[in-house]
Order: C-alpha cells, then structure tokens, then sequence
C-alpha cells in the first residue's frame, strides 16, 4: 500500500515573516494527522527557519528546484549538498521552470539523477498543454517526459511523479478525478516499461492543478491517484490541513 502523500509547493511566495506565520498556523494539525505524508515547499530562503518550526513533528520539507553539480562557480544556483542538510524532497522539472527558465528533458533528467545519488527524493512534474491535450497528444507529451526525465535512472520506489496538466495550474479548471486517473495511470504504465512492474507499484503518483479542499476527493478516492502537488491552496493554512485530513479519512476506502 502506497502512502498518500500531499505536498505544499508554495512557489514564489511569503516573505521569511509570512512562511513562519503559514507554519505556526498549521504546525499542530497537520502533525496530528498520521498516516498521509506531508510536504512543504517554501522558497529556498524559509527552509532553514521552517525546518526548525516543524523539528519533532511528522512534517518534512522539500525544495522547489536545485543544480545537478555539488558545488562551483554557478552563481545564483543550490546544490542538492546545501539542500540534504535542509530537507527530504525536491520538486523537479516543474512546467513553470520548463515554460520561464527554459528547462529542458535533459536538464531535468540530470537533476532527477543528482538528486537521487545526494538522497534526495524528486517530485518530478510532468504535463501536457491545452493544444496538446485537446490535439489528443496528451499520453505522447507524457510519456516522452517520463521517459526522458527517467533515462539511465536506476528503479527507485523513492521516486514522486506529479501529474500537473499546464491548463488545470492556478486556473480553477481541475482536471476531473477520472481525467486525473486515466492521466495517472499511463504514467504508472509507463514507469512498469522502463523500469519493472513492482517498482511502478511503489512510486507515487501526485495530482497537481488547482487543487482545493472542495475538490481534493475527487482525486483521492481513484485507485492511482497517491495525492496531490498543491499550489495556490496551500498558502492557506485551513484549506491545506482540510486537503490534508480529508485525504487522510478518504484513505481507508480507497
Ligand atoms: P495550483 O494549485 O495553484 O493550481 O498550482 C498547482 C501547482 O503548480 C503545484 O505545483
């Protein structure tokens, strides 16, 4: 059985101040509900300050991107060395970063690696557009980026994937939990191709794309949906904890 896993990705937002006020405000709930993991993702400046918020609690901290080298001339950059000390997750290849950074398969492909190789356990975001979805391109675009952000990578149950259609991100057009599903389940097929069965069976696969507590079981409750990547939602503090408590009820039905 995969545990649910619901993951915060604040983006670029909250100052220092207003990332320690989200944490304070959701720190006790969040740690009382046990059996869904959970992830926040705040700018790389609050992690530090974060990770002492939640010491002690069942809440871990991920990264929203990193380098692939360890150190050097690379101004501007964060390696996963500067970020193993800090948290467990990164969020990679996010289709922001491929669409404003220009990130490309390859690139993400050796990020996916180094993180990996440091400890660090990816949530690699794939997602097609809204020409590729309604040109019926969308299992194409998506198994190429799987493909590709997973080549030469050893099978690891450590692996997320997060299923983020460019269309439903910070639009309020969710995919519906069945369009999600059928999405999420081509990938889980794609995974048992290039790597195994089993492993396919282990990894977690996330919904990401306007996620809210009004619609979060909509997701929940299909057989491959392991959780959700939240943007917008998760900068509130009662709308994430509910997205957090109704995943962990609807759990025991699935
Ligand atoms: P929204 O939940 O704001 O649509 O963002 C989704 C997302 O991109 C999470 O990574």
């Amino acid at each position: 059985m995969r545990k649910p896993l619901i993951s915060g990705n604040w983006k670029m937002n909250t100052k220092l101040e207003e990332a320690e006020s989200l944490v304070r405000a959701m720190v006790a709930e969040l740690d009382s509900i046990d059996n869904v993991e959970k992830v926040l993702c705040p700018p790389f400046i609050s992690l530090a300050a974060i990770k002492e918020l939640i010491k002690g609690t069942s809440i871990e901290l991920g990264a929203q991107n990193m380098y692939f080298e360890d150190k050097g001339a690379y101004t501007g950059e964060i390696s996963p060395i500067m970020l193993t000390d800090l948290c467990d997750f990164v969020i990679l290849g996010h289709s922001e970063r491929r669409q404003y950074f220009a990130e490309t398969d390859e690139l993400i492909n050796k990020k996916v690696k180094k993180a990996l190789e440091s400890g660090l356990k990816p949530i690699l975001c794939v997602g097609e557009s809204l020409e590729d979805n309604e040109t019926g391109r969308t299992e194409q675009k998506i198994t190429r980026q799987v493909n590709a952000g997973l080549a030469g990578v050893s099978p690891t149950s450590q692996l997320v994937i997060a299923y983020e259609p460019i269309w439903a991100i910070g639009t309020g057009k969710a995919a519906t939990g069945k369009q999600a599903n059928t999405t999420i389940s081509l990938i889980r097929s794609a995974v048992a191709n290039l790597w195994d069965e089993k492993t396919a069976e282990a990894v977690r696969l996330l919904y990401g794309g306007s996620v809210t507590s009004s619609n979060i079981a909509e997701f929940i409750i299909e057989s491959d949906v392991d959780g959700a990547l939240v943007g917008g939602a998760s900068l509130k503090a009662d709308e994430f904890v509910s997205i957090v408590r109704q995943t962990s009820s609807l759990k025991s039905i699935r």
